[in-house]
């Protein structure tokens, strides 16, 4: 299986009255053809602005460091307008705010179609057949007849399809999905997720979901990532992630969230204060909620290191399943 992106030491720091803070710390993972990779975490984490990072879309007061390599091409390096040119047609980005995406003034089936225009200088008449078609990917029936829409005479189910297919008008080897169905019902939350699986399969895209719902990134994605305090902590196939969790977040996120008791869009709350961002802090960001803290956790931050094949743990510890 190809590898299609990999992200190396991202870094994205704001600037803000109190000083520097370091939202997204040394980020490292990669992306491989057709998988989907989960990204939980609680609120805060940093999942959004590493991606908005890798698009070039941060807030004026942010600056990212490291290297995005989507095949040879560093996405950090390039200038807006080459990257604009990649946005779109390489890699794209889903959000869940499905009003403010999409124009009101124009039908479905054009904005779609200016997508392909655009990045590939395709004929709009041809486009606009193109996004037909993608719209009966997508799972919209009657396709020829909602491309005439506009966007307030269709559901928000509907919609979401509809941002999801223009996501990918012009095949991204990368599309990232940022709760993108959270405000959906959970019938159509479910055929959306199928819908990801299935247009990965058939387009090798690589998807990231991301979301807070842990057994709603597990129904699909291939590996997980999780992050705490804008590092990743665990990075697993989903597989291992649910049964041999080894880091101490990671093992509080699963004790929490009980498939039953799971409420839609929330996120378990591990006791404890928030951690804080600012830079030059020492030691495990994790270590004052941590069950397991010893003194050299708070001097000390550990690195993510392989403690099995595909599975990777930023903890002093080797907390293995067979130890507890
Ligand atoms: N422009 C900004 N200036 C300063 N801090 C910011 C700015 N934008 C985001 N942040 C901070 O970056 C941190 C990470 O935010 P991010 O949106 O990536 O979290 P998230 O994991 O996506 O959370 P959620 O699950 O709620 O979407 C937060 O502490 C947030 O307050
Ligand atoms: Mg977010």
């Amino acid at each position: 299986m190809p590898r299609i992106m990999s992200v190396e030491n991202l870094s994205v720091r704001f600037a803000s009255r109190s000083g520097q803070i370091e939202v997204v710390k040394d980020l490292n993972f990669d992306l491989w053809t057709g998988q989907v990779l989960g990204l939980v975490g609680e609120s805060g984490s940093g999942k959004t602005q590493a991606f908005l990072a890798i698009m070039g879309l941060l807030a004026r007061n942010g600056r990212a460091e490291g290297r995005a390599l989507l095949g040879d091409v560093d996405l950090l390096q390039l200038k807006p307008r080459a990257l604009n040119r990649m946005r779109g047609r390489e890699i794209a980005m889903v959000f869940q705010d499905t009003a403010a995406a999409l124009n009101p003034t124009l039908r479905i089936g054009i904005q779609m179609a200016e997508v392909l225009a655009l990045h590939h200088a395709v004929p709009l008449p041809q486009a606009e057949l193109a996004a037909i078609d993608m719209l009966d990917m997508v799972g919209i029936s009657d396709p020829e007849r909602r491309a005439r829409c506009y966007p307030h005479e269709l559901s928000g189910g509907m919609r979401q399809r509809v941002l999801i297919g223009m996501a990918l008008m012009c095949r991204p080897k990368v599309l990232i999905a940022d709760e993108a169905t959270a405000s959906l019902d959970a019938t159509v939350q479910a055929q959306i997720l199928t819908l990801f699986k299935t247009v990965c399969d058939r387009l090798g895209t690589a998807l990231v979901l991301i979301t807070h719902d842990l057994s709603l990134a597990a129904s699909i994605a291939d590996r997980m990532m999780v992050m705490y305090a804008g590092q990743a902590v665990e990075i697993a196939t989903t597989d291992a992630l649910f049964h041999d969790p080894r880091h101490p977040y990671t093992r509080g996120l699963l004790a929490s969230t009980p498939a039953a008791t799971v409420t839609r869009g929330k996120l378990y709350t591990i006791p404890g204060p928030p951690p804080r961002l600012l830079e030059g802090e020492r030691g495990c960001r994790f270590n004052p909620r941590c069950p397991h803290r010893a003194a050299h956790c708070v001097e000390l931050a550990p690195i993510l290191r392989p403690v099995a094949l595909d599975h990777q743990v930023a903890c002093h510890f080797d907390i293995g399943g067979a130890s507890q």
